[in-house]
Formats: C-alpha cells, structure tokens, sequence
C-alpha cells in the first residue's frame, strides 16, 4: 500500500493528525506492513531516562517486509542496478526474487556457522550487490549488523568490532575506488589482530587479487554460499529488537554505537523515503552515499525495498573517468530521483557544463540534497543545470540518531527556499531552544534545534552505554532530544540549518569530533598537544584546521613532522580525516583554569587577524599574536 502523501493540503492534515494524536497516525502507517504478531502498546516513553519503545509486543522480520513480501507482485521487478567502477565494465542487476534468494543462502550459511540472534556481524565491504545482501542477512536472522565504512582504517574498524563484541566480519579482498585498487582484506586482517570477538570473517572475491586466507578464520563467500537453500525462514523480532548499530562521531571520546531497532525504523524509513522523493511505481531512485553511512542504510537499503521501489547503487566515484559519470548514470537508468551531497555538487560544478549538457537528464522529477548545509550557489547549480529548473530540490535534514529524514520538502508538493530545508515531515516536532532552554516562539531567530516528541525511528541508545545516550542527547534540556545543530526558523515556518553547535565537524558530508582528531594527532611522537578546529572549505563544506604543539626536544624539519602527524590521523582514524592544513605551534591559547580558547582558534583558522572579542581571562596573549603571525 502506499504511504505517499499527495498534496500540501494532505500534507498539512497529516501534519496536524500526527501531532494530535500520534498514536493513532503511526500505528495507522504500521498496520500497513507485515507483522507476525500485532502490538499491543504504540508507544511508550520518556525523554528522562530516557525509555522509548514504539509498537510493543509487536513481532516481525524486517526482511520479510522488504522482500517475501514484495515476491508474489514483484518478484520479477529489478529491486537494483549495479553499475560498476569502470563505464565500460560490467553492470549487474538483481531483482525481488533473486535477492531473496541470495538473502536466504547467506543466512543459511551464517547459521551453519553459529551465528544467532542477538550476535552482532561487522560489515567492511564495497559499493557492490553482496553488501546488501550481506546487510540483510544479518537481519533475516535476527544478527545485529554494524557496518564500517570502508574508509576508515583498520584501527578505527579494530575498536568498532571490539566495542560491539562481534563474532563475524563480512568483507571482500579488495575494492575499486575510480583509478585505484583498495586492499580492504589486508586492512582487515591488521584489525583483526586485535580483535579476539572475531570467530570468522567473510570474503566476497571482488577485484580476484587472491589474497592470504587464514585457513581456520577466513572463508569465501562463494563457497559458503554453495548449495544453501533458496529459502530461510526468518528470526520472529520483537518490535524493540536491535535491527543495526551504526557508530558515528561525538563532541568527544571514541565514537559511539547508535542502536536502531526493528519495528520503528521499519516503519519510518519507508514512510520518509515515499514522501520525500515522491516515489511512484516504476519510478528508478538513485541515492549517491555509500551504505557505510545512514543514508546508505536508510535511503539505498531499507526505505526503497521497503517500499518495493528499484534503486541504482554505483560501486564507483563521481569523477572517474571523468566528473560527468553520475549524469551518464542519470541518462543510462534514467534515474527519477536522484540524492546526492552537497560536497559532490560543489565539486562537478567546478568542471564545466559540457560534461553535464551531453547527457539527456530529462527523466529527472525530484533531486535531493543531504548531510551538510547547502549554499545558494550550489544549490542554484544543482536546480538549474541538473534539475532544469523542472525539479523540486529536496534539502533533507537528518541525523544517524533520527534514523530517516526529519525536515524537507515532499517533492514537488512544498514550498521551497534555496538553503532551507523547509517544513518538518509528519511525526515530527521541532523547536528552536534559547541558552536557557526557553521554547523560541517568534519566527527569525536563531535557536537550538531541538525534538519534543519521539518519532518511530529516533535512535534507543548508545551500544554498551546507555549513560552516554543519555548525556549526550537528552541532559543539555530536560524532555528534547538534542540535535547539536544550530537552525533559524523564517517567517514563513521555514527552518534552515546553520550547523553544528558543539564540537563536530562536517567536512564532505563526512562527520568528525575534533577530540577524536586530536587524539590521533596526539599518539604521534612529534606531538604533545593538539587542537583542532574546522573553517569553512569551498569544496568540502568544512576543512580541518590542527594547532599542535610540537615536542622541543625533538629535532626535525617541520615538512617531515607534518607528514608524520598526516600519517598518524590516517593510521588511527582513516584518510578521510586527514587535516588540510597543519600549523605547529608553540603553545595552544588558554585560559588561566587550563582551557584551550577554541574560539580564538576558530576565528584564526577562519582568517580573522584580530577581534578575538574577550580575551581578558587569556593566560598568555602573547602566544595569540605568534599564531595569528604564522597562520596558514
Ligand atoms: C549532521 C548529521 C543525515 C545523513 C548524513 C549525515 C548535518 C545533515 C543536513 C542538511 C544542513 C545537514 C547536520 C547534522 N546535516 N543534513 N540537509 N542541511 N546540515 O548524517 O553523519 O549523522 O551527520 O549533518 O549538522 O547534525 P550524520
């Protein structure tokens, strides 16, 4: 049944039914899926503790919902497309059935290999068809998958895996990455030293580079799969069970493990998805992210197939062989709606509209944009020269922690303004908090971006610490989930996001504490302390700025330091951390009580010269002048 919204106006009545009486609204959109037991309480909660289950009692498989279901009216609809790397090579596609079947071969086979409910399995893959099977795998047997970006490096994987205690790692021998080959099974392997939870892994043979196996450990994924059954029957979940953990980047310590359960993910994912993007029978989505992030989880895997929808999924990147590949792509599957990230737009749109005006984008009916604030240049780009000016852009706030899309226009149904992401979707209720947590009720100001209500997917807790969920998320005000992000509510209702308000930054979409920057700064043996502070970038939305303190008693030319303190970020968290720029210093500014003064810090890396507004309780100013005198 379709849950797509039609018009502003059912929009609007929608909007005002879910905040009314949300029960009702949501158990309503939930009776539309295949449960296998009904639920006997909608929701229960409190933002204290805090406790939030939706659907209770409810018992289900998500895979179930995703696929068995789809298969008498589907099964031989093309649920993917895969296009590969290289524009000559080879493309795949797989529809409902045989996605099913693979689905069920590989739980077949990681229930031989012990593998139950509850466990959790690390996934390290590719952009290729096996992750989705692998990810739904997981799912059909009730296995709790937390997959790693194929980006970060085998430490920042090591205590991912040690912190979820998993018992399996599915992932292939290597990947293809525009020009470049990626020994990903190699990077596993050094993880894997240290990592005693780790009983087997999983290698799908993707770029045949035939790797080291270790004969007691690693196994082929294609022979596993070998003569298992087609058919599987699926874990019964309760509603509240733990359907994935996802780990994302904190103002501070490691990065935590964000819970999502079955039943309210399920629901909201496929709800967001059919009425942001306007999704219509036939219609072909395309969403750019890599399944290593939430938007892959929710927007490539879960929302489309719940939905029954056919999606691309490109193995490759948006400049390989050339930055017109992802409007050859539009052309070649005659894409519908398209989502992509700012950063990728800002980056093609600096090469020229030749490589877009070849291709035919005319299929094109909505195009999104999702994970960091998009500027009006861009976002004029983007409207005029691959939406035609014929396409609503659909600037989708959202967070791991909510899950599925929280503000955005519903296609071509909103209003829209460039850079604001518009109208909150139903089910979802946001304020804007002053300092002291003060509701802001006039329109244009700017205020904390907080959530009053819980809506089916907000995350349950932080993986192994619940504490954490709590102060993180649910102490900086009593009774909101706090976003972290600053937003601007204009006279028409509209929100626009101004950016993170704590000690996060944004850079390519990608999200990073700086602690966790300067920590891997800080294992370096040149280093003694470090800060790290984000500025804006053209290109990338934010870059990264590190201060650091170099150790006096160690004689080296600074071109060899600097290296070795890029060396350091990429061995501890992954190349996608690296600084842009690294300026060494003689001490950090701080206060007489031993704080590092990041603003200063901030307005340096920004460009700013002087007007560092109070700098009176400074220990030493001195040490200002010399950093703003050797800023990059
Ligand atoms: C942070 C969440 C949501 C999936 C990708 C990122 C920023 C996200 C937007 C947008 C302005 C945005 C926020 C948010 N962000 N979407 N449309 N406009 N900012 O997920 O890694 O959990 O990061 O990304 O700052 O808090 P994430």
């Amino acid at each position: 049944m379709s849950l797509r919204i039609t018009s502003y106006e059912e929009y609007q009545d929608k909007y005002a039914q879910s905040v009314n009486s949300p029960e009702e609204f949501w158990s309503e959109i939930a009776e539309t899926f295949t449960w296998k037991q009904p639920w006997t309480k909608t929701l229960d909660w409190n933002f204290s503790e805090p406790k939030i289950k939706w659907f209770e009692g409810g018992k289900l498989n998500i895979t179930e919902n995703l696929l068995d279901r789809h298969l008498a009216t589907r099964g031989d609809q093309v649920a993917f497309y895969w296009e590969a790397n290289d524009i000559d090579g080879e493309g795949k596609s797989i529809t409902y059935s045989e996605l099913h079947a693979e689905v069920c071969k590989l739980s077949n086979a990681m229930r031989e290999l012990g593998l139950a409910k509850g466990d959790r399995v690390c996934i390290y893959m590719p952009m290729i068809l096996e992750s989705v099977v692998a990810i739904l795998a997981c799912a059909r047997i009730g296995a709790i998958h937390s997959i790693v970006f194929a980006g970060f490096s085998s430490n920042a994987l090591a205590d991912r895996i040690n912190d979820a205690q998993a018992k399996l790692v599915i992932t292939s021998d290597g990947l293809n990455r525009g020009n470049k080959q990626v020994d990903i099974k190699s990077m596993v392997d050094e993880s894997l030293l240290s990592c005693p939870s780790i009983e087997h892994s999983i290698v799908v043979d993707c770029i045949h580079s035939n790797p080291e196996m270790k004969s007691d450990r690693d196994l082929w994924y294609h022979d596993i799969m070998e003569g298992q059954s087609t058919t599987c029957e699926a874990e019964i979940m309760d509603a509240e069970d733990m359907l994935f953990i996802l780990y994302t980047s904190g103002s501070t310590g490691k990065p935590k493990g964000v819970v999502h359960t079955c039943g309210g993910y399920m629901v909201y994912t496929s709800y967001s998805f059919q009425n942001v993007f306007q999704y219509e029978e036939g219609d072909v989505f395309w969403c750019t992210a890599d399944i290593g992030w939430i938007t892959g989880h929710s927007y490539i895997v879960y929302g489309p197939l719940l939905a029954g929808a056919t999606s691309v999924i490109f193995e490759g990147i948006p400049t390989y062989p050339n930055p017109g590949r992802f409007w050859q792509i539009c052309e070649k599957y005659k894409v519908n709606q398209f989502y992509t990230a700012p950063t990728a737009i800002r980056s093609l749109m600096g090469c020229g509209l030749d490589v877009v005006n070849c291709y035919d984008l005319s299929s094109l009916k909505v195009i999104g944009s999702v994970g960091e604030p998009i500027n009006q240049e861009a976002w004029h780009w983007y409207h005029d020269n691959i939406g035609k000016k014929n396409c609503p852009v659909v600037d989708t706030w959202w967070q791991t922690e909510t899950g599925g899309i929280m503000l955005s226009g519903l296609g071509n149904l909103s209003p829209m303004h460039p850079t604001h992401a518009g109208y909150p979707l139903p089910g979802i209720q946001p304020v804007l908090l002053d300092a002291e947590g003060n509701e802001i009720i006039e329109n244009n100001q700017e205020g904390y971006l907080c959530i009053k209500f819980p809506w089916p997917s907000i995350l349950r807790t932080t993986y192994g610490d619940h504490d954490r969920c709590k102060n993180v998320y649910f102490s900086n005000y009593d009774n909101y989930y706090f976003t972290g992000d600053g937003a601007k509510r204009d006279e028409n209702g509209m929100y626009r996001i101004i950016g993170r308000v704590d000690d996060v930054i944004n850079v390519s979409g990608h999200r990073f504490g700086t602690a966790e920057i300067e920590d891997a700064i800080n294992t370096n043996q040149y280093a003694i302390e470090s800060a790290v502070v984000g500025y804006p970038h053209d290109i990338k939305g934010q870059g990264i700025y590190a201060y650091v303190v170099i150790d006096s008693n160690k004689i080296e030319d600074s071109a060899t330091i600097i290296s070795s303190l890029i060396e350091s970020v990429s061995t501890g968290i992954g190349k996608i951390a690296k600084p842009d720029k690294i300026q060494l210093v003689t001490g950090l500014p701080k206060t007489r009580s031993g704080k590092i003064m990041r603003r200063i810090l901030r307005k340096i890396a920004e460009g700013e010269k002087s007007n560092f507004g109070d700098t009176s309780t400074l220990l030493d100013p001195s040490l200002v002048e010399d950093i703003v005198e050797k800023s990059i």
